[in-house]
């Protein structure tokens, strides 16, 4: 018996939310393919669409699946075929991706023993060595589907946020890799202050503007005064991008994770394609190559 695993690309911090903050995308993403074999451990087959560790334990998904394995104190294993949806450094989740699918058909073979929740936090065991750290904030909403905050880390919890019903994204992806262990490196360890306070009243701003669908309310949460500033530079044209967004209607526009995906959120499928066309004029007029994606958000993982 095989079983297929579709995961969604995600976008990860949604301006005001560093490492809590995610939401899932509809129609794009990885899939896992999965067969229990009688050996112990992952073994991964065949990897198409990027050119990614075939070793398990170098693998984001290998080690994800070794880890909930080893939990489940399993006696038997799995082989994987893994077929990349999204690009690999591209800040839209790819790695999470592969984690959540695995963990996530592992589950299903098994009668789901573990809970959503659970798989979130063996998916982001295997994100860990992708990213040099543990952040839930993309496998998250890979798995459940819609918005996810993180609460905490210790102890680990996913709380699934309403997504309103207009809510689209715009996606952005310049042709330029940008590694998230890097893009971390890059931030100070300390903020100040009043940065800390806009940032938290934001992010409560935004949460409530998710659960009352207020989109005046979201448009003025999504802003990132801790993160942005020091991330941006990486990425190509990213302040004209985001002037030609806001200037098209984007209730926001922000690195998506840690880039160099940039995302536009905004109300209605019209404004979200109208967004798409204006920053393609903008990066066609430069030398930067750009794919883009329009997408409702995921209700569901
Ligand atoms: N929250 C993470 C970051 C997401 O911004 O570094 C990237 O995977």
């Amino acid at each position: 018996e095989c079983i297929r695993v579709f995961s969604p690309a995600t976008v990860a911090n949604v301006n005001c939310g560093f490492d809590v903050l995610g939401f899932a995308l509809e129609g794009i993403g990885d899939e896992i393919f999965l067969r229990k074999v009688p050996q112990k451990g992952i073994s991964i087959t065949k990897i198409t669409g990027a050119d990614l560790p075939m070793e398990a334990s170098k693998n984001v998904a290998g080690v994800a699946g070794m880890a909930m394995l080893e939990f489940l104190n399993a006696d038997f294993g799995f082989e994987i075929e893994i077929k990349k949806g999204i690009p690999i450094g591209s800040g839209i989740g790819g790695s999470a991706a592969s984690a959540a699918a695995i963990v996530f058909g592992i589950n299903q073979f098994l009668d789901k023993p573990l809970s959503l929740q659970q798989l979130a936090y063996f998916g982001m065991k295997g994100e860990a060595i992708a990213s040099g750290n543990e952040h839930a904030d993309n496998v998250a909403p890979a798995i459940f589907g819609g918005f996810t905050l993180i609460p905490g880390y210790d102890p680990f919890e996913v709380v699934s946020l309403p997504v309103p019903d207009d809510l689209f994204v715009t996606i952005i992806h310049p042709h330029i890799e940008i590694n998230t262990k890097d893009s971390r490196a890059a931030l100070p360890k300390m903020v100040p202050l009043q940065d800390a306070i806009k940032q938290s009243g934001n992010l409560a701003g935004l949460i409530s503007g998710l659960y009352t669908s207020n989109y005046e309310l979201i448009k003025r949460s999504l802003i990132d005064v801790l993160i942005e500033p020091h991330r941006k530079p990486l990425i190509p044209l990213f302040d004209n991008a985001k002037k030609v967004a806001l200037e098209a209607k984007a209730l926001g526009f922000g690195i998506g994770g840690s880039g160099p995906s940039m995302f536009a959120l905004s109300k209605g499928e019209k404004t979200a394609t109208s967004i798409e066309a204006a920053l393609i004029d903008l990066y066609c007029k430069s030398d930067n190559k750009i794919d883009t994606i329009v997408s409702k958000l995921s209700k569901t993982g």
